[in-house]
């Protein structure tokens, strides 16, 4: 049986690569899955049980009860869920029963996207990109979707956070963000998302066309 087809995505906060994961599981005809709602999703629980952030056996347990078709982007998305996410996201056994389920959800093909993908996750997948632009680029992109949804947002309070965040993810000890050694870089700072799409889809095509 031909193996299946894995895409590993990485990349900083608001470097576009949910979007473009997305938009390749369309293309591809592959299920999705951004594996940072997982984190999300652990954190949230934590919130809503008013437990704190640091208690580690809490967090344990709702990965492991987590049930990766029941989470909801749109609650998961609001941002203290995501300052939060990237606390529980530094603990080594929180992220080993996150890993295991977004290693069975792999199995059969898939486009993933997260920090760590390429390089913990499904460190065999056929295809890595890294995708990143520059924290400025980044920081507008974000104010422009949230200016556009009516959201009140200061360019410099994004920028500042997008910076703290990328601290955070690139700092820590257990899987930092960082480019597996045989992933492609896509810097989409010039980029729009079509561009952004169409190379990563030549990519793509010519590792399948090698067979
Ligand atoms: O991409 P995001 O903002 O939804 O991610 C939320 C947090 O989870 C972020 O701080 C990074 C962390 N994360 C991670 O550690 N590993 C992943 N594979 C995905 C996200």
């Amino acid at each position: 049986m031909a193996m299946p087809l894995i895409i590993a995505i990485d990349g900083p906060a608001a470097s576009g690569k949910g979007t473009l994961a997305r938009r390749l599981a369309a293309h591809y005809d592959l299920p999705h899955l951004d594996t940072g709602l997982t984190y999300r999703a652990v954190a949230h629980r934590l919130l809503e049980l008013g437990l704190p952030l640091e208690n580690v056996s809490a967090a344990e347990t709702a990965a492991r009860q987590l049930d990766l078709g029941a989470m909801d982007r749109e609650v998961l998305s609001q941002h203290a869920v995501g300052e939060a996410a990237s606390k529980v996201a530094v603990m080594p056994t929180v992220r080993r029963i996150l890993v295991d389920k977004q290693r069975v959800f792999a199995a059969d093909g898939a486009v993933l996207d997260g920090r760590d993908i390429g390089t913990v996750v499904c460190p065999d997948a056929r295809v890595k990109l890294y995708v990143t632009a520059s924290p400025e680029v980044r920081a507008r992109r974000r104010h422009d979707e949230m200016t556009a949804a009516g959201r009140d947002a200061s360019y410099q309070t994004i920028l500042a956070d997008i910076e703290k965040r990328d601290a955070r993810d690139m700092g820590r000890a257990d899987s930092p963000l960082k480019p597996a050694e045989d992933a492609h870089l896509l810097d989409t700072s010039q980029m729009d998302i079509e561009a952004a799409f169409s190379a990563a889809k030549t990519i793509i095509d010519d590792n399948l066309a090698v067979g």
